[in-house]
């Protein structure tokens, strides 16, 4: 683990109860995790819908952590300034999705807040290398978007491996997120392929102790 990019856990809300949304923010901050991940879905972009800004807004004042917004719709740079402004601080955003990646990252960075890129499995992470120089977060996702509760895809773990590589060979500074199907079992080989960032959403709110659960994401450290 890189000093400079210390364990970030990120339960994603996509699995919580959302009659009671509130409370699940309120056990993620409890279970010292350190970021919400939002998984906004429009039905398009994937099979799924789940939420948009609106819900990101109404929880904001609940929470003081890092609202992490992952955006898996058909146009992203909409969505990312309605996210912006209900409350996030890091909007990642499909590759597939867009042309423009440069200019959403930059006009990100105007607003204030992280940009990431996410990539589903089937792109090579060699698709965003021109972008790294620009990214706080590089997103992999180790199932196919627009669901919890899937099979963990140890095939994307050879992408980890070369944004480990490729951002100590170069200083770069994005952090290196693994989104779909963490759990205890899957997360120690996430980490050593170079995972800095883990989303976890099912484990997470099917877990009896999630502050236990997070403890052992992070190999029983605090
Ligand atoms: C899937 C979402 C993931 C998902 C993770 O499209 O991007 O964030 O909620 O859920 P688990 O951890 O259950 O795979
Ligand atoms: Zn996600």
């Amino acid at each position: 683990m890189d000093d400079k990019f210390p364990l970030i856990i990120a339960p994603s809300v996509l699995s919580a109860d959302f009659a009671a949304l509130g409370s699940a923010v309120a056990s993620i901050e409890a279970s010292g995790a350190e970021w919400v991940h939002w998984d906004v879905m429009d039905g398009r972009f994937v099979p799924n819908l789940s939420f948009g800004p609106p819900v990101i807004q109404a929880l904001r004042p609940r929470s003081s952590l890092f609202f992490d917004v992952h955006l898996m719709v058909e146009n992203p740079s909409f969505m990312a300034g309605e996210s912006v402004k209900a409350g996030a601080n890091a909007v990642t955003f499909h590759w597939e999705a867009e042309v423009h990646h440069h200019r959403l990252v930059e006009t990100l960075h105007q607003q204030g807040v992280k940009a990431g890129i996410a990539l589903v499995p089937s792109t090579p992470v060699e698709a965003v290398k021109e972008l790294l120089p620009f990214l706080d977060i590089v997103l992999i996702m180790t199932v196919n978007p627009g669901f919890g509760g899937q099979k963990y895809l140890t095939f994307c773990e050879s992408k980890l491996q070369k944004l480990l590589s490729w951002r100590a060979e170069n200083s770069w500074n994005y952090r290196i997120s693994v989104d779909g199907g963490i759990q205890t079992a899957t997360a120690p080989q996430a980490v050593a392929s170079g995972a800095d960032t883990l989303v976890t959403g099912s484990a997470f709110f099917s877990a009896q102790d999630p502050r236990e659960y997070v403890r052992s994401l992070r190999g029983g450290r605090e």
